[in-house]
Formats: C-alpha cells, sequence, structure tokens
C-alpha cells in the first residue's frame, strides 16, 4: 500500500458534542460537518422497535454479493491500524482533525483519522453503506443506535428508551457495522490524541446528520460526496 498523502484542517469538526467551533469551513472529510443544511420538516415519526436482547446484530459479518465484506473491511481497518510506520504518517494537529485518504480493498473507501481531545463526529449515518474502524492509538468513545432505523420518509424520531448504546474502543479494538448503523464517535480524553481507521463500501453515497435531544433524533442534513471530496 503506498503511503498516505497527509491533510490538515485548520479546524475541528463542527458536531454538538463536543461545542461547535467558531467559524465551520468546508471540509474534505465525510464525518465532517458541512455543506447547505436541508431542513427537517414538521412531520413526526415514531420509533419503538425493541432493541436487540444482546450481541452486536450491526456487526455480524453478512454476506455482500459484490464488493467488499465486512470481515473484509474489519480486517483491512485492523491491519492498517496496527501499520505502525504507516499511522505515523499522518500529522496531529491539536486543534482539529487531519486525515488522509487511502485506497480501502475492493473499491472501498478508507480514511485515517487523528481525532484530538474533545472531538467527534456527531449523530450520522453511512447514506447505505456498510463499514468498520479501528483503534491506531488513543481510544475512542462510539455511541450508536441498536434498531435499524428506516433512513426514508421521516424527519425526526422519538426513540425508545434502552436503544442507544455506548462502547469504549481502546487501541487495537474495532468495529463492523451494517448499511443501517447510526452512531457518533468520539475523543472524550482531555489529553490525549487518538488515531483510528475507516473502511466504507461502496464507498459513501451521502451521509445524513442528525441532532439529538433526549429521545428525539432530528434529521439535519444530507451531505453528498461533492460536499467533502
Ligand atoms: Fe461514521
Amino acid at each position: 500500500m503506498p503511503p498516505p498523502r497527509p491533510r490538515r484542517t485548520p479546524h475541528p469538526p463542527s458536531r454538538p458534542h463536543p461545542p461547535r467551533p467558531r467559524t465551520p469551513r468546508p471540509s474534505p472529510h465525510p464525518h465532517h460537518h458541512t455543506g447547505s443544511r436541508r431542513r427537517a420538516g414538521a412531520r413526526r415519526a415514531v420509533w419503538r422497535g425493541p432493541a436487540p436482547a444482546s450481541g452486536r446484530p450491526e456487526a455480524t459479518p453478512a454476506p455482500q454479493g459484490n464488493g467488499t465484506s465486512l470481515t473484509e473491511l474489519l480486517d483491512y481497518v485492523r491491519r492498517v491500524a496496527a501499520d505502525a510506520a504507516l499511522v505515523a504518517t499522518l500529522p496531529l494537529d491539536p486543534e482539529g482533525r487531519t486525515w488522509s485518504r487511502l485506497e480501502g480493498p475492493g473499491g472501498s473507501e478508507a480514511w485515517l483519522i487523528s481525532w484530538p481531545p474533545g472531538t467527534g463526529t456527531g449523530w450520522h449515518d453511512h447514506g447505505g453503506s456498510h463499514g468498520a474502524f479501528a483503534i491506531a492509538d488513543g481510544e475512542l468513545i462510539e455511541q450508536s443506535l441498536t434498531p435499524q432505523l428506516p433512513t426514508e420518509g421521516w424527519k425526526t424520531l422519538e426513540l425508545a428508551e434502552g436503544v442507544e448504546r455506548q462502547r469504549t474502543l481502546p487501541r487495537g479494538d474495532g468495529r463492523a457495522f451494517g448499511p443501517h448503523h447510526v452512531h457518533q464517535v468520539l475523543n472524550l480524553s482531555a489529553q490525549r490524541h487518538a488515531i483510528s481507521m475507516h473502511a466504507y463500501y461502496p464507498p459513501l453515497p451521502l451521509m445524513r446528520r442528525y441532532s439529538r435531544t433526549g429521545p428525539v433524533l432530528r434529521l439535519e442534513q444530507v451531505e453528498h460526496p461533492g460536499e467533502w471530496a
């Protein structure tokens, strides 16, 4: 694999947690909040699907007729995350995340990302792509919703109790997720950078951004590749 070309961004991601930067700027990274806002309408749906009792249903490798499976993506991100020499090529910036795009297996989209203390993505999905990520350094928190949410035809959802899960992912840990996965990823450390490797297949067609107020999940924005490429 050729070494990545490091890129830097002058600002951290603009998500509700941690606080938004004062001057959000467009960013090439799909996890960055950017682009035009598509306001949610007044329609309200209620999601009270049962939360899975246990396990990681969204992380179960599913057969993929074409393309790259969850297993392949997870193997790939773990392998890259363990490549200390490659990971060390990513410059760190105390003021914001940095990232480098890599060629993932089977035409997948892959990103090596650094997370300064206190940065995060905000709630989002992956536009129907499945994916995986692994921690190369430090520790990340993933907060996710356990139901497979219907992603079309609603603007706000009232979530049932117990549908949120939080995982602490230390160095070496990895996660795979299916096409309906909704989550946010955070570095809650007060002092330490984290670095993680991410891959998606198919390459992200769009990302939906959500806000969360108590049990209410609201669609705030839909981003397309032209807004981060
Ligand atoms: Fe994500």
